[in-house]
């Protein structure tokens, strides 16, 4: 890609407009950044609906920054009671709620954010499977979003600690409590990160500096170099073909449209039906049946009382299942730990993709059955695995789990062998319109 030092400066055109942008241009590259990341920053021409969730998670991204900085100003992290017997943070949310000026709006966007965030981010990722967005030359974008992927979940589960309700509390002390599997360190390693021998004051602090500080700079910074990569190599598409290799006289891609206006009007269009369905929910119903905001989370935290169920919250229930579903003691190492280690390959599993998938073709619609089959059982797997993370174990449902995540790791397990089987067609030349 050219990059934005290639481009001629802003020459004015006499007026007052022009003159400031031509002063700006001869000390910053303001206009040939517009170009070489917008006006003149080619996109292949055959985007679609897939193409909606890069822009809006980048628009959920900063409202939950925006929000997350005005909920900061007065919530506080204190675990101690109050003179009403509530722990202070708990009592810190009520009051955002109640006596704040539009605190409830700022809290309510914030809260169906998180879920909005996971929401966009995982057709985002589906997307990429769907097209074979993660092939070559896109790995590091692909990488990049992993780890975008493991922040997330660390800013979810960092935040979910920070109302001090009852899946607060609980749901800290469950998954903190999985370290302690781990051989040798794990008891002291836990004891590390809670920062006490129980959940309490000290985790919640370093949780609360976690949530808004450390993992909000890790993410804005990973963000940053997951575009810088994608606008390095360009934007791959529903066809899976590559733009640059087809270009005219003046090095455009053929198939491409500069991003402005064209997309940037499509991503507009997008971030207008995301917000009817967003306001709906913010307005109408923000607990979401309790899926958005769990009803044992409106009540504070107790150390003396457990949850008769604890569970966490949508996003995290596939990897909840997962970890559950193991319950077998194998090779000396005892069920929890093999909970544990499958729980955290399921994510791993994902950087390995772009290794994993020999298909002679990126896109889905070039590929064969074999790719469509795996692909349709890795999502309903995911799903019911997702359901029953939700739902107390029963013999029953346990046995269901393990079948699918047998399932969800042969996606991956398998994949250099039905990826390079399938019966794929050829490739068009040029990007179709549809
Ligand atoms: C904060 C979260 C994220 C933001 C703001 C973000 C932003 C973007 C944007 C703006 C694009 C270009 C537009 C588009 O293709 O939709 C993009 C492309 C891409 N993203 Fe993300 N992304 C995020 C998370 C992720 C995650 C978690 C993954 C994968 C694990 C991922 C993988 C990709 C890939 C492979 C592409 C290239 C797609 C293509 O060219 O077909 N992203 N991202």
């Amino acid at each position: 890609m050219a990059g934005a030092a290639n481009y001629q400066k802003y020459k004015s055109d006499g007026s007052r407009l022009g003159d400031l942008t031509e002063w700006v241009d001869a000390r910053f590259p303001l206009t040939s950044t517009w170009r070489a990341h917008l006006s003149e920053y080619y996109a292949p021409k055959n985007f679609n609906f897939w193409y909606y969730f890069g822009s809006l998670a980048f628009l959920v991204l900063v409202l939950q920054l925006v929000t997350g900085i005005f909920l900061t100003m007065h919530y506080k992290p204190d675990a101690s009671l109050n003179s009403a017997g509530v722990p202070v943070a708990f009592a810190a949310v009520e009051y955002i709620m109640r006596d704040v000026p539009w605190g409830w709006l700022i809290r309510y966007l914030h809260s169906t954010g998180a879920s909005a965030f996971f929401i966009a981010v995982y057709l985002h990722m589906f997307r990429a499977l769907l097209y074979g967005s993660y092939r070559k030359p896109r790995e590091l974008i692909w990488i990049f979003g992993v780890f975008i992927y493991l922040c997330l979940m660390a800013e979810a589960f960092a935040g979910y600690l920070l109302p001090w309700g009852q899946m607060s509390y609980w749901g800290a002390q469950v998954i903190i409590n999985l370290f302690s599997a781990i051989p040798l360190i794990g008891p002291e390693l836990t004891v590390w990160i809670r920062g006490d021998y129980v959940v309490g004051d000290a985790t919640l602090n370093r949780m609360f500096s976690f949530h808004v500080v450390a993992i909000p700079l890790v993410l804005i910074g990973i963000v940053a170099v997951h575009v810088a990569a994608l606008h390095e190599v360009g934007s791959n598409n529903p066809d899976g073909i590559e733009i640059k290799k087809k270009k005219d006289e003046r090095g455009i891609p053929l198939d491409g449209i500069p991003f402005h206006p064209y997309y940037t009007v499509k991503d507009i269009f997008g971030v207008m039906v995301f917000l009817i369905f967003f306001s709906i929910i913010v307005f109408f119903a923000p607990e979401l049946g309790g899926y958005f905001l769990e009803f044992n989370n409106f009540i504070p935290a107790d150390p003396l009382v457990t949850p008769q169920h604890i569970a966490p919250v949508w996003y995290f229930t596939p990897f909840y299942s997962i970890l559950r579903a193991n319950t077998v003691n194998f090779f000396w190492v005892d069920a929890k730990l093999w909970g544990v280690i499958f729980m955290g390959l399921g994510v791993m599993a994902f950087f390995f993709l772009p290794w994993l998938d020999r298909s002679p073709v990126k896109s889905i619609r070039y590929r064969g059955p074999l790719y469509k089959g795996a692909l349709a059982i890795f999502v309903v797997a995911f799903l019911i695995l997702g359901y029953l993370g939700m739902l107390p174990p029963t013999p029953g449902r346990t046995i269901v789990a393990q079948v699918c995540t047998v399932l969800y790791f042969l996606f991956f397990l398998l994949m250099p062998i039905y990826s390079r089987l399938d019966r794929c067609t050829p490739e068009p030349e040029r990007v179709r319109w549809k």
